[in-house]
């Protein structure tokens, strides 16, 4: 795994191995949040495949609204003051640890990305930041991002941690063990962590199944699942109210400051989920339960 920090400067080079040839999910994903790091081929991609699955618009602002209430609780009402981002993105307006210190400024964020992209840009931003880092890592491969030297300075495992796998859990296949990933995580957090986690679901298998096999047709790893899979994947933990859920019904908030307007090109797509309810984004905080033994 290719390592990194916040320690890099402006002057480091980026990674040579971003791709130009395939999209990615980072910058398809940051283009429907109103990001302008992304390249033609996310572009074609994403609108090669908004005639489908004309949702995706919607739930990518849906689930980075999640975020920001989810962390906002996380550090007000839980006092989480740790986080780990696994597949953190591109920065946005509204960043993890941006949230988290409205909160709670003495919060520690630990950014993890296997879009060599993320890393650039992180770097950037955190250039000045001794308490937040970004690191490009593989989520499937949790105990190399446990054991990091970045992650062993910014996170102590004795105390209670919030892990986030928002908006992930579809690029994680079942041929990656989900479960094995994410029990490596939970065996090593403190009582009173907490797991944010979130993906793309079908109400209707057929439907979910196509949606795979057009994303992961196009080059970015994915599984669309039902809402019971999940549930399923994510059995042993313990979800706080109001369970895992359509994330707009997650504490919804009125008042939660806005995203960044879309590119005029996705707006026809705005709206999309009121009319098809069958795909959405899916998911919720979750207590992880005591240690054994
Ligand atoms: C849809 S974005 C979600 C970004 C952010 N978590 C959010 O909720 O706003 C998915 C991110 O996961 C990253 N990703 C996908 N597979 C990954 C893996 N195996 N390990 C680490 N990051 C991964 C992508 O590069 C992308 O930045």
């Amino acid at each position: 795994m290719d390592s990194d920090n916040r320690s890099g400067t402006a002057a480091t080079p980026p990674s040579p191995s971003i791709p130009y040839d395939i999209p990615t999910s980072a910058r398809a994903y940051g283009w429907m949040l109103g990001g302008k790091d992304n390249y033609e081929v996310d572009r074609d991609f994403l609108l090669s495949t908004l005639p489908s699955f004309p949702e995706c618009v919607d739930i990518a602002r849906q689930n980075r609204q999640f975020l920001f209430r989810a962390v906002r609780y996380l550090t007000r009402e839980a006092g989480i003051r740790q986080f780990i981002d696994l597949g953190c993105g591109l920065p946005t307006d509204a960043n993890v640890h941006q949230v988290a210190r409205r909160f709670a400024p003495d919060a520690r964020v630990v950014y993890v990305d296997i879009d060599p992209i993320v890393l650039a840009h992180g770097r950037a931003l955190l250039a000045d930041d001794s308490s937040t880092t970004v690191i490009h890592g593989d989520m499937r491969d949790q105990e190399a991002i446990l054991d990091h030297p970045d992650v062993r300075r910014l996170i102590d495992f004795d105390e209670p941690v919030a892990v986030l796998f928002l908006s992930v859990g579809h690029h994680l296949t079942d041929a990656d063990e989900p479960s094995r990933v994410l029990r490596t995580v939970i065996d090593r957090a403190a009582p009173g962590s907490l797991v944010g986690f979130s993906q793309v679901v079908a109400d209707d298998p057929a439907r979910g199944a196509a949606m795979t096999a057009h994303i992961s047709g196009g080059g970015v790893p994915w599984q669309t699942r039902t809402p019971a899979e999940v549930d399923a994947l994510l059995d042993g933990l313990e979800p706080l109210e109001p369970g895992l859920v359509n994330l707009v019904d997650w504490r919804p908030d009125a008042t939660q400051p806005p995203l960044a307007p879309v590119d005029p090109d996705l707006v026809p797509y705005l709206g999309a989920t009121a009319l098809n309810k069958g795909i959405y984004e899916y998911g919720g905080v979750l207590g992880v339960p005591r240690r054994r033994g």
